[in-house]
């Protein structure tokens, strides 16, 4: 994992890039007569058919001094309608005039060409990773809603079993320092479900937050009688939410569909959220084995539930 100096050195570098970027898209401002501060309050105004003075600064973050400046010279310019605001007198009610509207679509229409020159210098996929990585800093460094995001839990597609895989190997690393052989060991796992996958009595669950994968669980035959559940996974910027348990519950819901009489897991003792989402779902420990793999001294653990 990079050090916290080294995460603070790549951001800034970033955002050197990236101003130096925009600077270079903002010299089309410099056809217009506008400073790139009037024209976000030209496009604020705008997107509002009316809206405050105060509104205005503290969507934009500016000064109030500032702002009252560049609004008296858009009235100036004949650009802005102001009107007394009927419940409070200190207050104007702001609108664009139609000079101000015009100057808004000139201004609009520059900036999405140098977007569109910007963009056409890479391919149809190149786009869309620069979209996609671009919503992600904007989601990432947003204000967090307090309220828990929603999941969905969908079969897994073509694509998914290198993702459970590759999640399986950097985390298991990450959290509990095991080797690159874990990710071969679940690499073998994966492979298996798909090369003899039954899909009467074997299923595949994947999660996902906000588009993004976030979670797995599988169930496979062992016998007529016996399921197993395997690779519980989610993410840890999406743990907490019960999707961990959601995906145990899938497991153990289809398990019984089909008829199978046990639902056995391997697990380790070290995996205490796991160990007690199995807990909670009425599974018992049967086994115990200490063992040495993956880098580690581990305790193995069976678990099994009666369906
Ligand atoms: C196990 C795992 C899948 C859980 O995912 P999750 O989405 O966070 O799970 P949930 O939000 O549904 O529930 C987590 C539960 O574990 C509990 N928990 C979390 N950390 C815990 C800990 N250190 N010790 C005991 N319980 C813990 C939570 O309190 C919660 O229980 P509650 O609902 O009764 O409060 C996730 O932690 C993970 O991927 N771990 C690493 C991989 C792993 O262990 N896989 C199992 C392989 S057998």
């Amino acid at each position: 994992m990079e050090s916290t100096n080294s995460k603070v050195s790549s951001v800034r570098h970033f955002n050197r890039f990236y101003t130096r970027q925009i600077g270079v898209l903002n010299q089309g401002l410099l056809d217009s007569p506008y400073s790139l501060t009037e024209a976000r309050v030209l496009y604020e105004l705008a997107q509002k058919e009316t809206c405050t003075a105060t509104e205005l600064g503290s969507e934009l973050n500016l000064d109030m001094g500032y702002l009252s400046r560049i609004l008296a010279n858009f009235q100036k310019k004949g650009l802005l309608q102001k009107e007394a605001s009927p419940q409070d007198k200190r207050q104007s009610i702001l609108r664009l005039s139609p000079s101000g509207q015009a100057a808004f679509a000139l201004l609009n229409q520059r900036s999405s060409q140098e977007i569109k020159g910007m963009l056409s210098a890479l391919s149809a996929p190149e786009q869309e990773q620069l979209v996609k990585a671009m919503q992600t800093v904007e989601r990432l460094l947003s204000p967090r809603p307090q309220e828990r995001p929603a999941f969905i839990i969908r079969p897994p597609q073509p694509g998914d079993m290198g993702w459970v895989v590759s999640r399986h190997g950097a985390l298991y690393a990450q959290e509990y320092q095991w080797d690159i052989s874990f990710e071969a060991f679940v690499a073998k796992i994966a492979a298996d479900f798909i090369l003899n996958f039954d899909a009467q009595k074997e299923r595949g669950w994947i999660a996902e937050v906000a588009g993004e994968n976030a979670g797995c669980v599988f169930m496979v035959k062992k016998s007529d009688e016996v399921a197993k559940l395997r690779m519980l996974l989610v993410d840890p910027q999406a743990r907490g939410l019960g999707i961990g348990k959601r995906l145990v519950e899938e497991c153990v819901r289809f398990a019984r569909q089909c008829g199978y009489q046990k639902l056995t897991l391997w697990t380790n003792s070290c995996l205490l959220a796991a160990r007690h989402i199995y807990q909670q779902a009425g599974f018992q420990l049967t086994e115990s084995e200490a063992y040495h793999d993956f880098g580690q001294d581990l305790v193995g653990e069976i678990w099994d539930l009666e369906l």
